[in-house]
Parts: structure tokens; sequence; C-alpha cells
């Protein structure tokens, strides 16, 4: 007899097939500059903030997309550091409805299995978004299906000072540091690299994101403005990552001669 579990995947299986994605080689880790939201107010005659506010439904789309396919950890870049030289007022709005969202949305996202966590500078965010980054953090009980990653007020370039300092604070010898070392003391310490990294609005840039965890990732460029990213963009972005060949700098599978 089946379970009401492995009914749902295999009816999730069937979905995912018909939409031209094979379940079994899906990433571990996809990585999301949400870009084009500025541009997409600016359209509609609005200001930006109105474009924020509507990428938060492309947030949710998104991370409903990401569980469905079967990805096990989603990161967003919300905010850089670079972010904070933006006026006071879009900064403040970006801030509340990061507050907002966080109130509305993240019981619903912990009884779906999403757990939220984050990296960067979350000390230097207003304590009303802390606190309630805390709450969400510690709310979360239950099986794990997808790790939602925030990252806020983060830039690579930041966290590798960070690790650098860290490594430095712990004495580390020279030839103790390899790679992996790097690895240990960076945000990202616990987590797989990502293997896809998508772009929204066109722009053909990494932005100070992930420099280092994105040494061998996919890189997906849609023109779609983040607003209007919905769960066929994502779906398009992995059947892209699934039509490449990663070959990690070594040659491709050649017949034997
Ligand atoms: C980039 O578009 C987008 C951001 C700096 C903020 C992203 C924030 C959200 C999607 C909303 C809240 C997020 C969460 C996680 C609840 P842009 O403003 O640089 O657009 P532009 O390039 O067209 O100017």
């Amino acid at each position: 007899m089946t379970t009401p579990q492995a009914h749902s995947d295999e009816a999730r299986e069937r979905v995912l097939r018909a939409a031209g994605i094979d379940p079994n080689r899906v990433p571990e880790h996809v990585a999301v500059i949400m870009d084009g939201n500025g541009r997409w107010a600016k359209r509609r005659g609005e200001a930006r903030v109105f474009g924020h506010a509507h990428g938060v439904e492309s947030v949710r789309a998104t991370v409903e997309a990401a569980r469905e396919c079967g990805v096990r950890h989603l990161t967003l870049y919300a905010f850089s550091t670079e972010n904070w030289n933006r006026p006071k007022e879009e900064v403040d709005a970006l801030m509340d409805l990061l507050v907002q969202s966080l109130v509305r949305e993240t019981r619903e996202l912990a009884s779906k299995g999403v757990r939220l966590r984050t990296i960067g500078d979350v000390s230097s965010l207003p304590k009303a978004c802390q606190n309630e980054l805390i709450r969400a953090q510690e709310d979360f009980t239950g099986e794990v299906h997808l790790d939602l990653i925030l990252a806020l007020s983060y830039s690579a370039k930041w966290e590798m000072v960070e690790a650098i300092r860290g490594m430095m604070q712990d004495g580390l010898r020279q030839d103790e540091i390899l790679p992996s070392t790097i690895d240990k003391y960076l945000q990202t310490a616990d987590l797989p690299d990502p293997e896809l990294m998508i772009r929204t609005s066109g722009e053909h840039r990494i932005s100070n994101f992930m420099l280092w965890q994105l040494a061998y990732a996919e890189f997906h460029f849609t023109s779609v403005l983040w607003p209007d990213f919905r769960r066929e963009h994502f779906f398009e972005a992995i059947r892209d990552f699934q039509n490449r060949e990663r070959r990690f700098g070594a040659v491709p599978n050649l017949p034997q001669t």
C-alpha cells in the first residue's frame, strides 16, 4: 500500500516530468539575485517601493516552486551592504516590508517545512527586523523541506573580510589556510555551494554576491523583472540548468578510442 507521502511524491514527480524537469537532477542549492523592482515600478509610473512590494509575491512563488522541485536550499539576495546607500525612505520601506513579510508569512512557511535563516550583517538591521528574524527562526519546529536563506546586509567582500578576521582571531597558521578552511569561515559554512544562480532583469553581473561559493555555479539570466518572476520562470531556470554540461574544469567524457 502506498503511503500518502509516497503518493504525493509520485504526483510531484509527474508534474515535474510533464514540465520537462528531471526530478533526480534538481540543484540542491539555488541562489537568486532578485533584480528589477525599481524599473518595474517606474514603467507603471510608480515609486520604486511599489516594485519592492510586488516583489514579495515573487518571493512567495519562488519559494513554492523551489519546494515543489525538491531544491533543499534557496538563497535570496534581499538586501546588499551597498543597498544602505539608497535614499532613506527606500531603505526604511524595504525594512518595513521585510518585517511585515516575516510577520505574515513565516508561520505558514514553517508549516510547509520551510526553515528561515540569514547570511549577512544582521546586527546592522533595525531592531524590529532582528527581533522578527529571531522569532521566525525560533518558531520553527518539525521536518525541514527547504532552507530559505535571506542574504540581508550581505556582500561577498564583507563576508570574506569577516572570514579573514575570524581566521586571524583563531590564530590559524598559513599552512592551515586551505579552500576548505575558507569554506568553514564563510557565512555559508554548513551549506553546499549553489549549483545554480538566477538573476532577473536582464543584468549580467553578480554584484558582490557569493563570489567564493559561485565558483562553479551555472548562471541563468532572464530579462523578466523580479515582480513578474513566477513558477514557470523558476522551472525554466531549472530546465536550463539541466541542459548544461557541468565539467568543473575537467574535459568532457569522450568516447574511448
Ligand atoms: C533589486 O531591485 C531588489 C532589491 C534591492 C530588494 C529585493 C526585495 C524584495 C524582493 C522585497 C522584499 C524581500 C523579502 C525577502 C520579503 P532594484 O530596486 O535594484 O531594481 P532596479 O534595478 O530596477 O532599480
